[in-house]
């Protein structure tokens, strides 16, 4: 009886050792996670239906991924700092970085002086211009000076739809359709709803090497653009944070590697 006993202490105080050392295995853990929580946590507003730049990955879980992404995360891990995203509407972005809903844009945002009034842009991270692009079988309109009376689809709040409202006001083009996203705007010109779209060339090009013979481009400069990540006016810390980490990641090939990913 005393044997079992203290058989029982013996394996009470092991039980306590091993509790014990759990202890302090979470507490090492912990400690991990406290330099992680604290460095600061900047929201990251994306519209994520502009592939290759950011979209839904259908094979996890509609996770977003896109050169835009790869990039801010690279400047991140950089400049130390953590990093969410939501998603949201491509002309809700700038009011919702004003509104401090979101601190960051990455969303192959064109640096425009237009915008400069209400964001401040870091350096330009890629050249992408503008396209014309008509349905596969529209032999009407073979360039951009054929478009004369036509209705041009666009995304809303775009470069693109920015072009279009020009080419309105000219009196070159009748009528301009805006919609949501890109996948609309395809769709639309696929169905005759509209006779061509203006959209940004990679992310056309993208969308004709995976759906073949839906759409061709018929005019592939119609504007040179470069794209920049955008803070809030006067945020000066963080702006000097992204281009540092953006020079620092073209500098050391990590930028290439993102490059060679998606294009
Ligand atoms: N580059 C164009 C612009 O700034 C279109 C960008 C659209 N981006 C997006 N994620 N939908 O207006």
């Amino acid at each position: 009886m005393k044997k079992s006993l203290s058989l029982l202490l013996i394996g009470l105080l092991i039980l306590g050792l091993v509790a014990v050392s759990g202890c302090t295995d979470k507490a090492a853990t912990a400690g991990t996670d406290e330099t992680e929580s604290q460095m600061p946590v900047y929201v990251v507003g994306t519209e994520p239906y502009f592939p290759p730049f950011q979209y839904a990955d259908e094979n996890n879980n509609n996770e977003i991924i896109g050169f835009d992404i790869d990039l801010i995360n690279a400047i991140a891990a950089d400049q130390g700092f953590q990093v969410t995203w939501k998603d949201l509407g491509f002309d809700a972005l700038i009011p919702a970085l004003q509104s401090g809903q979101i601190d960051i844009i990455a969303s192959g945002m064109t640096i425009t002086e237009a915008r400069e009034e209400s964001v401040d842009f870091t350096n330009p991270y890629i050249n992408a211009g503008l396209a014309l692009a008509v349905a596969a079988n529209n032999n009407q309109i073979q360039s951009i000076d054929d478009i004369q009376g036509k209705v041009a689809v666009v995304q809303q709040g775009s470069t693109g739809a920015a072009k279009a409202d020009e080419l309105k006001s000219e009196g070159v083009i009748t009528d301009i359709i805006y919609l949501p996203h890109v996948s609309d705007i395809v769709m639309s010109i696929q169905n005759g709803r509209g006779d061509f779209m203006i959209n940004d060339l990679p992310v056309t090009n993208a969308f004709i090497s995976h759906n073949p013979g839906v759409i061709k481009i018929v005019d592939d400069k119609i504007q040179s653009e470069s794209y920049g990540f955008a803070v809030r006016n006067g945020n000066t810390e963080l702006l000097n944070m992204l281009n540092e980490g953006l020079a620092n990641v073209q500098a050391d090939g990590t930028y290439d590697q993102i490059m060679d990913k998606y294009f």
